[in-house]
């Protein structure tokens, strides 16, 4: 029997809630431990600030988004004393193994305790599908899903008005989304952060299909981190970064908008998906694979393997060192974007 604590950091994305309640359902019932849920990330462990997690109030999460603990991108290690506080939190609470759920973020926070010897256990986080050394993570799924019915929807008014939309959804480093969802929903183009777009072949592509297919319609997916080629800069939506250095990126979709209908003489809209993709309720594989991640991870926690992270491997959960998820992110895979190619145009 041992002290759990668990946070959620980061952005939300569907799934966390699921990952909570499988630490919490194998945690209590086979390995007998108690289990404390810190509020809002990294900020509930620098404050204390924690509730006890029972069977009773991690009941009926599973199929609800966002996460019961909240979340914040607080950054432990920008934050004055901040190692020191947390450590002397985590040993005024009893606490024995911190389980961080999050992306590269609040997992480099998770290593860097792990390295000042406190046992930690990572679980990895992030929409955007980018954390290395695991081949999925939760909340992808339904974002792909989430974005690909809106192209679906897109379609049809784009056709009844013989426009082209440009479809914005997340992607910041990576365009695991954007090339997902623009091959499930049959975009004419899509542009993502590992290759840097050339304006003319983007106008190209369109005024091709436009000529040659009898389509007068088209759709463009854009991931926000997607830039023009040589070295021009991804859009953001404001001048701050955050606690971790991240610009807030947005803005593409508007600009090419107009650089679309500046160049090829179609009528151009832009839409933004933005927050819509990691709200609501996890599609069943992300709830199955948030489950799979927590029990794993508990498991993890109860065995002494810390420094570590689960990861999913082809079908089959194991444990990675927190260091491989960490290095670099894990980029669009090149045969998957070569493939969505072939549609474009
Ligand atoms: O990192 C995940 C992510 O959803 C990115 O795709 C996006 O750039 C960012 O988070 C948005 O962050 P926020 O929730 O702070 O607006």
């Amino acid at each position: 029997m041992a002290r759990i604590g668990v946070l959620t950091g980061g952005g939300d994305c569907p799934g966390l809630n699921p990952v909570i309640r499988g630490i919490v359902r194998k945690g209590i019932d086979h390995y007998g431990h108690e289990i404390f849920g810190f509020r809002k990330g990294w900020k509930g462990v620098l404050d204390n600030d924690a509730i006890e997690l029972t069977r009773e109030n991690t009941s009926g999460i599973l199929h609800k988004g966002g996460t019961i603990l909240g979340t914040s991108r607080t950054n432990v290690y920008k934050t004055e004393n901040g190692e020191e506080r947390v450590l002397a939190a985590l040993e005024e609470r009893g606490i024995d193994v911190l389980i961080p759920i999050g992306g590269d973020d609040t997992l480099g926070v998770a290593r860097k305790l792990f390295e000042a010897g406190f046992p930690t256990v990572g679980v990895p986080k992030t929409i955007d599908n980018d954390l290395n050394a695991t081949d999925y993570t939760f909340g992808f799924q339904t974002a792909v899903q989430i974005a690909t019915e809106a192209i679906d929807r897109l379609h049809s008014t784009a056709e009844s008005h013989d426009r082209v939309i440009i479809c914005e959804v997340m992607g910041r480093d990576a365009g695991w989304i954007a090339c997902y969802s623009g091959m499930a929903g049959g975009a004419d183009v899509v542009l993502v952060p590992e290759h840097p777009f050339d304006l003319d072949e983007v106008c190209g592509h369109i005024t091709n299909r436009h000529e040659t297919t009898g389509r007068t319609f088209s759709i463009v997916v854009v991931a926000e981190g997607a830039a023009p080629a040589g070295g021009g800069e991804a859009a953001t939506a404001a001048d701050t970064v955050d606690s971790f250095g991240h610009a807030r990126l947005g803005g593409i979709a508007h600009q090419l908008e107009k650089q679309i209908e500046e160049k090829t003489g179609y009528e151009c809209r832009a839409t933004v998906l933005g927050h819509i993709q990691r709200g609501g309720s996890p599609l069943a594989f992300d709830r199955v694979l948030g489950t799979r991640f927590g029990v794993a991870a508990i498991d993890a926690a109860s065995n002494g393997d810390f420094g570590k992270m689960v990861a999913l491997h082809g079908t089959a959960i194991e444990l990675v060192a927190l260091e491989d998820a960490l290095s670099e992110p894990k980029l669009l895979d090149p045969q998957l974007f070569e493939t969505a190619g072939v549609f474009f145009g």
